[in-house]
């Protein structure tokens, strides 16, 4: 598996992000303040957290819904903080769940210094963004993290334990998807109107859109774990294969195929090795199978766009609107 390592690249997200800056400046500076720690040992894996960042989406999520919900408030920021250590202590743990090798352009934490220390890393990260939660002393933010966390670790759970059954079908996948990935994206979202003081309705309606553009996300980033390239990604791909985790292209190949191709992509699935990418793509891509899955993003993006009519037309919105679409279209 390739593990060149590069710098990270210009985010194309960046200027979708240019509205809410530097409100993301303070997130990272309360990032900073908050996973902080001199103990020996402890201080390096810390530190190792300050070159491991990613396209902060879910932050970026919950300020611009704030933002398009008329103003962004101190608690959003201390918020997007919140959901982006969940995040992060998810993917310490994928990384373990994964043997993934590359993260965010850096080597894993697990690569660097095993899986014992990633798991407590991954806790400590949920803990800090629990107990960094409970300083706005307010409950209901609690709750609403709680109930998303909860989602979020059983679909990770359910995931493992579907893991190799090739017979998984569309809509227990969606319904893993929503659970490991939309739960998240839709809290931020949640919290984001919330906290702006929006009605029932409005909180409604755009937490379904973090919720459609999550599975969208989701879908789109087991399309490039299929056919995407490491050194753009920046991280480790082909992992779904490997693990025997199937996704949409191939749920979609299974259900599909004639009973002959049916036996062959199962025996490439089964067989020892890693070359599971290579021998499935052409029958992937033959099929239609990639282009289904693709539809299948753009579907959702198109909802999660839907759901925006109850704004005014602000650029708040116009920026959420391209979010969507973008998360379908992207090589990391
Ligand atoms: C990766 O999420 C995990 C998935 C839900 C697919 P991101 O692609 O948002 O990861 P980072 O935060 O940018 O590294
Ligand atoms: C997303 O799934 C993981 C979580 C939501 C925790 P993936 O396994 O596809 O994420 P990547 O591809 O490793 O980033
Ligand atoms: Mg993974
Ligand atoms: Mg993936």
């Amino acid at each position: 598996m390739n593990q060149t390592l590069t710098p990270a690249e210009p985010r194309p997200t960046a200027s979708l992000f240019a509205l809410i800056s530097r409100d993301l400046d303070e997130v990272e500076r309360l990032l900073q303040q908050n996973l902080n720690n001199a103990r020996p040992g402890v201080d390096s894996l810390l530190s190792h957290l300050a070159h491991y960042k990613g396209k902060r989406l879910r932050p970026a999520l919950l300020l611009l819904v704030a933002q398009a919900c008329g103003k962004i408030v101190p608690a959003h920021h201390l918020l997007a903080a919140v959901v982006e250590m969940i995040h992060t202590a998810t993917l310490v743990h994928d990384d373990v769940l994964d043997h993934a090798t590359v993260r965010r352009h850096v080597p894993t934490v697990n690569a660097l210094w095993g899986n014992q220390a990633s798991i407590l890393l991954g806790d400590f990260l949920f803990t800090h963004a629990f107990h960094l939660s409970s300083t706005l002393g307010d409950v209901r933010a609690c709750r609403i993290i709680g109930e998303a966390t909860n989602r979020l670790c059983e679909g990770e759970l359910q995931q493992i334990c579907r893991r190799g059954q090739l017979d998984l079908c569309e809509d227990e996948y969606l319904d893993i998807v929503d659970a490991k990935t939309a739960e998240l994206t839709a809290c931020a979202c949640k919290l984001g109107a919330l906290y702006a003081g929006r009605s029932e309705e409005v909180i409604k309606r755009l937490t379904n859109y973090g919720r459609a553009l999550g599975v969208a996300f989701q879908i789109a980033d087991d399309l490039l774990d299929l056919i995407g390239e490491e050194t753009l990604a920046g991280k480790s791909l082909g992992s779904d294969l490997e693990q025997q985790k199937l996704t949409l292209p191939l749920i979609h190949l299974l259900h599909h195929a004639p009973a002959e191709q049916r036996l062959r992509v199962r025996g490439i699935l089964e067989a020892a090795g890693n070359h599971k990418r290579e021998a499935l793509l052409p029958e992937l891509r033959a099929s239609g199978a990639l282009e289904y899955a693709r539809q299948r993003a753009q579907a959702f993006a198109a909802e999660a766009v839907a759901e925006l009519a109850c704004l005014p037309p602000t650029e708040g919105r116009r920026v959420l609107e391209l979010l969507a679409e973008r998360v379908v279209h992207r090589d990391h």
